[in-house]
């Protein structure tokens, strides 16, 4: 996004309010504030224009930040209880399930990392939990397509080196390939813990079990009361040497994934590393105020990265529902950093666009989707222990799934009315179609 357009697309709005006010112990305070800040979030929606893509945001936001923003403003409608954005929301999240309904849509597909599509199915396992409108009947429902995720991402489990783990990119033409991530691992660990609790069955905690000690045993989270979490590791070196960047998200998909099995399995173990996974996350706070360390302070922030706290804040509170022990850390970490990120939403001529550095008590000049999406989890997050924490299966989620979803070339929780030959012929041209064309991709790519 340029300058010329922010300052356009800002100039269409029509609220007065010359920053964002903030009581944290009134819920009509807060819902004043997100609304503003959720309606500069949706500023960067371009998907509902004409010629523009359902569920994609305006360049330069990547289609995987997509899946992450829809995921914010789910957790918008939740806490906030506003459902002004909801019909939006189904239709994002529809729109991009891609031919094998897997988020593998074939505009990404050549593309997309292992990464990429797990921001997708986080969001899709969140509406699953929260209990969001379900789909209608003939189009794939929520916990389907997050298993449909989980499943499609399990199987490119690589034992050929390093031990296991996922690579990042999923296509070996695509840079990157030869790398494996925290994020790509840790998004696996993090889904496979949400089935588990959510579905009750038990081999999502064996994979989440079998995920977590290989990143222990390679290094990618560290041992002992502290327990960071390090970005990645290179096949070409058999993962001996570690790229110890820590990002935000990483850490928090791996905390709020020791908090669902925790939860689930009461065992004393996960309790141990969620706790241990929440000491190390302190690296990310100043005067209980959230940053990203890794870019922030130097303004080497990219897009992706300024999008990070986003992610972690709602792991978060996902923790603060699910383990009652981490709450006090937890709550006052969320409401320094709700009051703080409200300061910084002052900016931009509608003054309440959102800005990256929280510390400076004012806007700091920076804009974007990320800074939106960041300043929108802070500030909704406060309200966790106001709310039922994650329904599962039984106890209040009403969405269908099924356990092979991802491996078979239809949605088999469809009304079977819709599972027609020809469909299953469509999909199935499809899927050659696709095969094809990344066959030809990477003949290109030799030539
Ligand atoms: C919220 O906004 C409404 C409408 O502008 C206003 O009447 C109300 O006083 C505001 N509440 C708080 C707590 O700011
Ligand atoms: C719900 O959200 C819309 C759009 O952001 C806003 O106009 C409306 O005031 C909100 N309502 C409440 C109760 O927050
Ligand atoms: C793929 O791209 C085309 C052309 O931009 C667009 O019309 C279509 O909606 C896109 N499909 C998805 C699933 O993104
Ligand atoms: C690569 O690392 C894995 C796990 O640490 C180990 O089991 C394996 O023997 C190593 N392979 C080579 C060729 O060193
Ligand atoms: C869902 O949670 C309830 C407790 O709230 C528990 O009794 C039930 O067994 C759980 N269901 C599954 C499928 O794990
Ligand atoms: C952490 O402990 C595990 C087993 O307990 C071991 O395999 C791994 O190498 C250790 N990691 C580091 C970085 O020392
Ligand atoms: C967290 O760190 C503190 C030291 O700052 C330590 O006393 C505590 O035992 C750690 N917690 C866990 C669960 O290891
Ligand atoms: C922490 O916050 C203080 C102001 O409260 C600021 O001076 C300092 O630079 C911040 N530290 C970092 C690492 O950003
Ligand atoms: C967080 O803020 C809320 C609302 O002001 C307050 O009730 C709660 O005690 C605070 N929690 C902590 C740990 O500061
Ligand atoms: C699990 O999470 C639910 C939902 O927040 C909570 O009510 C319950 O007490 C938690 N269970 C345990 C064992 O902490
Ligand atoms: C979940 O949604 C279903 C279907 O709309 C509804 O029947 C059920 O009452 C909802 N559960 C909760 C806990 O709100
Ligand atoms: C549990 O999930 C696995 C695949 O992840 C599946 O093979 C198995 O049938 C499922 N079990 C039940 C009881 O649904």
């Amino acid at each position: 996004m340029n300058i010329i357009y922010l300052l356009f697309t800002v100039s269409s709005f029509s609220f007065p309010i010359a920053a964002v006010d903030l009581n944290l112990n009134s819920l009509q305070s807060l819902q004043n504030a997100t609304s503003l800040v959720a309606y500069g979030l949706m500023d960067y929606y371009t998907g509902d224009q004409y010629g523009q893509t359902v569920g994609m945001f305006s360049d330069p936001y990547y289609w995987w930040e997509a899946g992450g923003a829809w995921g914010t403003m789910l957790d918008y409608w939740y806490f906030m209880q506003n459902d002004t954005y909801n019909d939006i929301i189904t239709a994002a999240l529809l729109h991009q399930v891609g031919t094998d309904n897997n988020y593998i849509p074939l505009n990404q597909s050549t593309t997309e990392g292992n990464d990429d599509q797990a921001f997708w199915g986080i969001t899709v396992m969140t509406a699953a939990e929260r209990n969001f409108t379900n789909p209608p009947e003939d189009q794939p429902q929520w916990l389907y397509l997050a298993q449909a995720v989980f499943n499609t991402m399990a199987l490119r489990w690589d034992a050929d080196s390093c031990g296991g783990g996922l690579r990042w990119q999923i296509f070996v033409w695509n840079s990157g390939y030869d790398y494996k991530n925290s994020v790509s691992n840790g998004a696996l660990f993090h889904m496979a813990a949400r089935l588990a609790r959510y579905t009750g069955n038990q081999s999502y905690v064996d994979w989440a079990e079998r995920v977590y000690d290989w990143m222990s045993d390679v290094g990618l989270i560290s041992n002992g009361s502290y327990k960071f979490v390090y970005d990645g590791a290179s096949t070409t070196d058999n993962c001996t040497v570690l790229t110890t960047y820590q990002w935000t998200y990483n850490q928090g998909l791996l905390l709020s994934g020791a908090a669902y099995l925790y939860n689930y399995t009461g065992s004393d173990t996960w309790l141990l590393r969620t706790n241990q996974l929440l000491n190390a996350s302190s690296v990310f706070f100043n005067n209980s105020i959230l940053y990203e360390a890794a870019c922030q302070k130097s303004g080497t922030c990219n897009n992706d990265q300024r999008s990070f706290k986003a992610y972690f804040l709602r792991f978060l509170g996902q923790t603060a529902q699910l383990v009652s022990e981490t709450q006090p850390t937890i709550m006052k970490w969320l409401n320094a950093s709700a009051y703080a990120a409200a300061q910084s939403c002052s900016g931009g001529t509608d003054g309440h666009t959102c800005g990256l550095n929280w510390f400076s008590g004012g806007w700091d000049g920076m804009y974007g989707l990320g800074e939106q999406m960041s300043a929108l989890e802070a500030l909704v997050n406060t309200r966790v222990l106001h709310l039922p924490g994650p329904y599962n299966s039984t106890d209040g989620g009403s969405s269908i799934g099924n356990s092979a979803a991802g491996t078979e070339q239809e949605a088999t929780n469809l009304a079977p009315l819709h599972i027609t030959d020809g469909s299953k012929a469509a999909a199935a041209i499809i899927t050659s179609v696709v095969g094809i064309s990344i066959v030809a991709a990477g003949v290109w790519l030799i030539i």
